[in-house]
């Protein structure tokens, strides 16, 4: 949150009488003080501040081609709201808890402003339809500060798999090493992921772009409004089709959600990789001191913490999914009290995503290779045995099954003798396979191996470049 907004509407203003309040008319009594403490919402929903004078602003234009609202009462409203906007962006703005949220925070501030044209701005809508539209256009917005953010990282992504397309490194499944593949073509598999977390961001923008404005409490109105002059004015599509969902879904901000979780998973795995490959026994990276710290007690260590924290707060993401379906799960329609929990798992989570971003991003820049570790490990574990069991096939035409069981009993011969398959003399070879020829060694290498896997998606520097070139067309420009 911006500094602007963090001043705490401390006073409960549990003290002012019902009838002070937007909705008290009906009240005689002021509400218990605990009641206020668990009603009000001002201070996390002032973050809805800017959505919120747009969405007013929208409605007040509206109201006065529509000859609802006075021309005269229609700048003064529009002028006592830019005057708003200015307070709470100079952090003059005076934030009240009796006012409960940012709705009627504002609302009140008109009064003292404008006077009683104040009152008018709220004919022909509803808090219900007011925070439904400031919500979704909140998270539009978040969905449009991430999408480039998400971009910004797989750049990070592209340039380091441009740098090391042909960087040997193991290639693992189980986390056992399975077949040589190259740190570019790994690197790219992130930046693939990362490009369906944008689409799925996209496809939540394009659902969630129709205006609740104009539905009101939960019915319409009677007032002669014209809702698609707000959507458009709000850059909406169209206008929500019907009053009752209008107002009480919150499936965008759902899905908003469950898209940050599925990317935070992706940052997670990248993050995870990240302590494994920096950690002693590898060695296959070295992050800078801009991104490690030290121990306390141990004045050798190196701490991946930014990817530890990565790693970590995909949790919360999760966390903030699951809490909002709990929320929405049975609730009947329309508008209910339970929604306005919908907003600190959507603040957090977008907060949340956008810091595990820019740290990976970063980490991603900073990053260097160790190549010479990177290999040895690649040329260990028989990592070849898959490339020798297709020389057979290709060769010799044995059946497949056939060839990974004279592969296996090679595997085995090497292991028993303490040496790689490139090492196993010819005749070791021979006494499984007679038929085998020196020709063999060819594919044996970790080099030889990852430039075969020339078929599409496969893992060949020449591939790496290319991808990496297709890369930045489909998803930089
Ligand atoms: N602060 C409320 C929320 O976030 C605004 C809507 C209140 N509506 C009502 N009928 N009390 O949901």
């Amino acid at each position: 949150m911006s500094r602007k907004l963090r001043g705490e509407a401390k006073e409960t203003g549990a003290g002012v009488p019902a009838a002070d309040r937007a909705w008290g008319g009906r009240f005689a009594g002021g509400p218990a003080e605990i009641m206020q403490r668990i009603n009000v919402s001002i201070d996390f929903d002032k973050r809805l501040y800017a959505q919120d004078i747009a969405g007013s602003l929208a409605h007040c234009a509206m109201l006065v081609r529509r000859k609802i609202l006075t021309a005269e009462d229609g700048e003064a409203i529009a002028r006592g709201l830019a005057h708003i906007r200015g307070e709470i962006e100079a952090g003059s703005f005076p934030f009240r808890a009796e006012h409960e949220d940012i709705h009627l925070n504002i609302e009140a501030r008109l009064g003292e402003l404008i006077g009683p044209a104040a009152g008018r701005l709220h004919t022909a809508r509803s808090r219900n339809d007011q925070v439904a539209t400031d919500f979704r256009l909140w998270v539009r917005d978040a969905i449009d500060r991430l999408e480039r953010q998400i971009q910004g990282l797989q750049a990070a992504l592209i340039a380091q798999a441009e740098r090391h397309a042909g960087t040997i490194m193991p290639g693992f499944t189980h986390l056992q090493v399975a077949q040589p593949v190259t740190f570019g073509h790994h690197l790219l598999a992130y930046v693939e992921m990362l490009g369906r977390d944008r689409s799925r961001l996209a496809d939540c923008r394009v659902r969630l772009n129709e205006s609740p404005l104009g539905a009101a409490a939960l019915a319409g109105t009677s007032f002669p409004i014209d809702r698609d002059m707000t959507a458009k004015a709000l850059g909406f599509d169209r206008p929500a089709a019907n009053s009752l969902d209008a107002v009480s879904d919150r499936d965008f901000a759902l899905e908003f959600l469950a898209a940050a979780a599925i990317a935070g998973t992706h940052l997670s795995r990248f993050a995870e990789e990240v302590v494994i490959w920096t950690s002693e026994p590898y060695r296959f990276i070295r992050l800078s001191d801009a991104f490690t710290t030290g121990s306390s007690i141990m004045p050798q260590k190196r701490n991946p913490d930014a990817a530890e924290l990565v790693r970590a707060k995909s949790g919360r993401l999760l966390g903030a999914l699951a809490a909002l379906l709990t929320v929405m799960k049975g609730l009947p329609l329309a508008y209910g009290k339970d929604m306005q929990e919908d907003k600190a798992p959507v603040f957090d989570a977008a907060d949340t995503l956008e810091l595990a971003l820019a740290a990976t991003a970063g980490m991603v820049g900073d990053l260097a290779p160790d190549a010479e570790a990177m290999h040895r490990v690649a040329a260990s574990g028989f990592s070849t045995a898959t490339d020798l069991a297709d020389w057979l096939v290709r060769v010799l035409g044995l059946p497949f099954r056939e060839a990974h069981r004279v592969a296996g009993a090679l595997v085995a011969r090497a292991e028993a003798l303490g040496v790689g398959l490139a090492q196993l003399p010819l005749e070791e070879m021979q006494r499984l396979e007679p038929r085998i020829t020196a020709a063999i060694c060819d594919v044996l290498t970790v080099e030889k191996s990852v430039a075969s896997r020339t078929s599409f998606g496969g893992t060949a520097p020449a591939n790496v470049t290319a991808a990496a070139a297709a890369a930045r067309r489909r998803f930089l420009q």
